[in-house]
């Protein structure tokens, strides 16, 4: 993989749209070429496939084939080319999103989550994952006010409890990709925290 592989993740309501735009422009500002993406979506079926996601009822078994029907598509057609000729490819949610929201939110069991992710993105994995962690009683008030909630935001707390434990455990598991970012802190402070380990990354 010559390209660097960004994802942000978080609860709904942890704060993340306005620095994944930041970071966008920031990297872009320097010179670099970056696919700015987000999941599920990033290709017109995977678009599709979201909408699916966001609105239809399903069961939890469909909901996760869905999850990675889309991924795979966005891997093939956008993902993987843009990685291969060395651009940036800066994603809001990827497979950790899986893991929180249909694995520890909805009960869905590791062995399949890891079965599908090994199946459709094999050993590929985010260069740096930067996790918005936040209360979920903090980005329940967030989300109160915009507009209509889909199937996920109009999820219940203990929901975004569990969603929330299910990053934390990923983190755990993974300290080198996955960096902490407190969503409770200034967008001003976030940022700087943010474009530093960017350069870092940059200079890889
Ligand atoms: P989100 O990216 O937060 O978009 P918006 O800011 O427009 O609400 O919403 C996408 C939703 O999809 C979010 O609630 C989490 C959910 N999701 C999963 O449940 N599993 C996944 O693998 C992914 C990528 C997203």
């Amino acid at each position: 993989m010559k390209g660097c592989f960004v994802t942000f993740e978080g609860i709904d309501g942890a704060g993340k749209s306005t620095h994944v735009a930041q970071s966008i422009d920031w990297l872009r500002a320097r010179g670099h070429e970056v696919l700015a993406t987000r999941e599920p979506g990033g290709t017109e079926l995977a678009e599709a496939l979201r909408e699916l996601l966001l609105h239809r009822p399903m069961s939890l078994e469909t909901e996760l084939m869905l999850v990675f029907a889309a991924r795979r598509d966005h891997l093939e057609r956008r993902i993987l080319p843009a990685l291969e000729r060395g651009a940036w490819v800066v994603c809001d949610r990827f497979t950790d999103s899986t893991w929180a929201y249909q694995g520890a939110g909805r009960g869905a069991a590791a062995e399949r989550i890891a079965w599908l992710e090994s199946w459709v993105h094999g050993a590929l994995q985010p260069t740096r994952t930067y996790w918005f962690d936040v209360e979920p009683e903090v980005a329940a008030r967030r989300r109160s006010g915009s507009r209509a909630s889909d199937r996920f935001e109009s999820e219940d707390i203990e929901f975004f409890r569990r969603v929330r434990d299910g990053y934390r455990q990923r983190a755990a598991a993974d300290p080198a990709r996955i960096v902490r970012i407190d969503g409770s802190g200034s967008v001003d402070e976030v940022r700087e925290i943010l474009e530093e380990d960017l350069a870092r990354l940059c200079s890889i």
